[in-house]
């Protein structure tokens, strides 16, 4: 393990104010997208669409690092340039998302563990050969009645992350560890918090265990927010309060940056909760975003699968970066 290596890609993606575009939706994710904007989800089309993200203009000054899917790392643009050299020519590290996908804890009803471990040593050494310099595994943690989530799914979805984390790092890969509590639901905030701090204390206390180099991994943490049902939604600047309460308690100050997930908020909620966090002043950890929704869905939008809506698009895809770029420094306004 290269701890040097490790520490300096982890620093890289989230210096100078930069973040994570999360574009690694697996194929079930993607055709989803893709149907919202009545555009059929083929390789082709797929392709079309990375493409026109991963080559717009000054996004690097925003953006440190991308994720990408299985399909899409082995892809290339039209002029045959693999999109992980696209990337990194312009400084910005190739990242792979390398879980198989939450599946049915057996025994707990409603709850998940992520798969993806068998095998994993292999497929790091793939995708680090394929320009790899990060990965993503997601755990996928529901919020519902009060035994849910249970202690024992908190504990093997932790497990997994460190068994994953302690990997990626053999493999001079830096871990993104993503433990999201979703936010469906009708909880309060309160309830998202306490369960985002037992989640949190899991995890790094997995992490510790497998001897996981802190200093070489990012955190993607869900916000502390109320459920999208519940009927009483929280300003920024309370989100703000309640996240950063949560994380000084559990996230180590080794860790070098926090980069959110947007989990369904809209990219403006997404992008103003991540400013109101930066404006109340400086932190342990950068605090960054790693989102795919809060930056894709007015990209997908401007698109709508038309060459002539290309520029329209990317253009999308560069306001939303540099204006979470703003947040990260908080100056960000509506
Ligand atoms: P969202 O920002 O859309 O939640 O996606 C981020 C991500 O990578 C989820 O794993």
């Amino acid at each position: 393990m290269d701890s040097e290596k490790l520490r300096a890609v982890a620093s890289a993606i989230v210096s100078n104010g930069k973040g994570v575009l999360a574009a690694d939706e697996s194929t079930p994710t993607i055709k989803k997208r893709l149907d919202s904007i009545n555009v059929e989800s083929t390789e082709p089309t797929r392709r079309r669409y990375r493409e026109l993200l991963f080559t717009t203009d000054g996004i690097e000054s925003y953006i440190g690092g991308v994720i990408l899917f299985d399909e899409t790392i082995r892809q290339s643009t039209i002029d045959g340039v693999p999109f992980a050299r696209v990337l990194s020519e312009r400084g910005i590290v190739p990242g792979i998302k390398v879980d198989k996908g939450a599946k049915a804890l057996a025994q707990y009803p409603g709850e998940k563990v992520t798969e993806g471990l068998d095998g994993l040593r292999d497929r790091l050494i793939e995708y680090r050969e394929l320009g790899a310099g990060f990965a993503k595994w997601r755990a996928v943690i529901q919020i519902d009645e009060h035994d849910i989530p249970s202690p024992s799914g908190i504990r093997a979805n932790a497990h997994a992350l460190a068994r994953y984390a302690a990997l990626c790092q053999e493999q001079d890969l830096v871990p993104i560890v993503e433990p999201e509590v979703l936010m469906d639901g009708a909880h309060g905030i309160e309830r998202c918090e306490e369960v985002t701090s037992r989640v949190l204390e899991a995890v790094f206390s997995e992490l510790d265990a497998h001897r996981v180099l802190f200093e070489g991994m990012l955190l993607k943490p869900n916000m502390v927010i109320a459920g999208k049902k519940c009927a009483r939604q929280n300003s920024p600047e309370e989100v703000a309060e309640a996240t950063i309460r949560c994380l000084n308690r559990y996230v180590p100050a080794a860790v070098p940056g926090i980069v959110f997930l947007s989990g369904g908020q809209s990219a403006e909620e997404a992008t103003a909760n991540l400013n109101a966090m930066n404006a109340m002043g400086s932190h342990p950890w950068e605090v960054s975003f790693s989102y795919g929704r809060a930056l894709q869905t007015p990209v997908l939008a401007a698109w709508q699968g038309q060459e002539r809506n290309v520029a329209a698009a990317q253009q999308a895809l560069f306001k939303r970066s540099r204006l979470n770029g703003l947040a990260r420094y908080g100056k960000y306004s509506q």
